[in-house]
């Protein structure tokens, strides 16, 4: 062997040392993260420990219990709407990848169940469906702990008067999707989930809007709905089928998918077959359903298409028109904050439609490229690698994982003392110094991952920078069914 081929040789082994992870760690710590997001009274069993009980009265005023849920991410608020998303991400992930969870199983379950119980709550009065507590505008210009809030914890529903369907219909998928999940170890709560996710699914059909009328500036701009509701309908339908196998929900699925075919590539409008997140969920419907018309052509229209089509878009090689942009070391971009949960999510439907496109037997087609499900499986794992530090700063963008992550993380309870630390009250503006502090955020919420870097790779690491520095529910959700796919996958 020659000096060149050596020193290549031990590139090749340092590069592959580099890429392999510990995903069996990294899944451990992704659904710990949802401990950090607690709301609501804490169990005995809680191992973010730093975090104590809050929002204890959450409704009381209005005669309702509305206590629990999670904080969608660094504030204080309980936006139902993309919590119920994530909750659905949560659910199918146990669906999917559970057999490759292990002893990390239980602890999924547990978060799932943590915004289960809290929908069951929220959902508990016939013709109503809570969209949200807290009052955004209180909340956000204050820096508070969630234990010591005194901002205006007021609770907002959607009615039959004044409709939500995209929030109610996404709370039905996220209670369908839970049921499953429970069916092997719950029946009980299993079947309470599916009986109320029908109910909430039938308030969200019949009485058509979109919370952005009925609730207005309190759910607009933080999570509007941009896309429209006819998404969440096909989807909670689509769920709901899976659920219960129940003809009329196919048909629901079938005759309503016709509100979302025309949205073109990268449209906002309608939500494209591209687009998949807490606001559109068209992308998901397709590679759900891919699965569960597998091997029934005459059902098949649109739904593989679209899903090819979407594989077409993201695919760095691909001739056809994309739909996501690459950065230089390889990380997927979409407009918008929170950057990285595209590519969670975008990672979980390639693991899933690589899944479907095995058992079918098929390889997809873009122009004249073709791609078989190990392709998928290798963009998804690349995205997945990055995030853990593969990239040009080798940095994890997980909290917690690996030698070198966020240490300023845009996050209230992370970045000031615990209650252990300083037992005083941090009121509205006592949190500003922190906020402002150039020091690493005090309490590690293990498992978090944040907005991520810019397209060109860089990462400021400021706390005040929160459209990267941020972590959200649904950045992990989906994370966590990635993750233990390559868990059991490791290579
Ligand atoms: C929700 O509100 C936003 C901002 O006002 C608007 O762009 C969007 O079209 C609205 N969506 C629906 C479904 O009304
Ligand atoms: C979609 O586009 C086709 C062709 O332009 C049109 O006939 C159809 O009415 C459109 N459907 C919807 C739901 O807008
Ligand atoms: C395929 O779909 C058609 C139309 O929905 C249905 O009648 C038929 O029973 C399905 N076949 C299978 C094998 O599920
Ligand atoms: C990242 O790690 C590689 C391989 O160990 C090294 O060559 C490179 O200089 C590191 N880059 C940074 C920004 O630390």
């Amino acid at each position: 062997m020659d000096t060149l081929q050596t020193v290549l040789l031990l590139i090749a082994m340092v590069a592959t040392m580099v890429d392999s992870h510990d995903y069996g760690d990294a899944l451990t710590k992704s659904i710990l993260f949802f401990e950090g997001q607690r709301s609501g009274k804490l169990p005995p069993t809680q191992r973010i420990t730093w975090r104590k009980d809050s929002a204890l009265r959450d409704g009381f005023e209005i005669g309702v219990d509305l206590v629990g849920g999670y904080y969608d991410a660094g504030d204080n608020v309980k936006f139902n709407f993309p919590m119920a998303f994530s909750t659905t991400m949560l659910a199918w992930s146990v669906l999917e990848f559970g057999k490759s969870m292990n002893s990390d199983l239980p602890h999924a379950l547990e978060a799932i169940r943590w915004a289960t119980d809290y929908f069951l709550k929220a959902t508990s009065i016939p013709g109503f469906v809570y969209a949200q507590v807290g009052d955004p505008y209180g909340d956000h210009k204050c820096w508070e702990r969630p234990e010591d809030m005194d901002t205006p914890r007021t609770p907002y529903a959607v009615s039959k008067q004044f409709p939500g369907s995209e929030v109610s219909a996404e709370i039905a998928a996220a209670l369908a999707a839970s049921s499953m999940a429970f069916r092997p170890i719950d029946l009980g709560y299993s079947a309470r989930l599916l009986k109320r996710a029908r109910m909430v699914f039938d308030f969200a059909d019949q009485y058509r809007g979109s919370y952005n009328d009925s609730l207005g500036p309190w759910v607009c701009p933080f999570y509007c709905d941009y896309s429209g509701y006819e998404d969440e309908l096909v989807w909670g339908a689509a769920w709901l089928f899976k659920a219960t196998k129940a003809q009329m929900y196919w048909n629901y699925v079938r005759e309503n998918i016709h509100n979302l075919e025309n949205a073109s590539l990268n449209s906002i409008e309608g939500g494209s077959f591209t687009e998949f997140g807490w606001d559109s969920k068209h992308a998901g419907i397709n590679v759900l359903v891919s699965n569960l018309v597998a091997l029934n052509a005459s059902d098949s229209t649109p739904f593989i298409s679209n899903a090819d089509n979407l594989v077409c878009s993201v695919l760095p090689e691909s001739p056809t028109p994309k739909s996501v942009s690459y950065s230089p070391g390889g990380l997927i971009f979409r407009p918008g904050g929170s950057n990285l949960q595209h590519a969670t999510s975008l990672s979980f439907l390639l693991l899933v439609y690589s899944r479907y496109l095995s058992k079918a037997n098929r390889v997809i087609h873009c122009d004249n490229m073709v791609a078989g499900p190990a392709r998928l499986v290798q963009v998804a794992r690349r995205q997945v690698d990055y995030i853990l530090g593969s990239n040009p700063l080798n940095m994890s963008y997980m909290a917690g994982y690996g030698p070198k992550f966020p240490q300023r993380i845009h996050h209230r309870g992370s970045s000031l003392p615990s209650i252990d630390q300083y037992r005083g009250q941090i009121d509205c503006n006592g949190g500003t110094q922190y906020f402002n502090s150039n020091n690493p955020n005090p309490n590690l919420l293990t498992g978090a991952v944040v907005g991520g870097p810019d397209i060109k790779d860089s990462y400021s690491d400021s706390r005040s920078d929160f459209v990267h520095s941020e972590p959200t529910t649904y950045i992990n959700a989906p994370l966590v069914g990635a993750l233990a796919y390559f868990k059991s996958h490791p290579s």
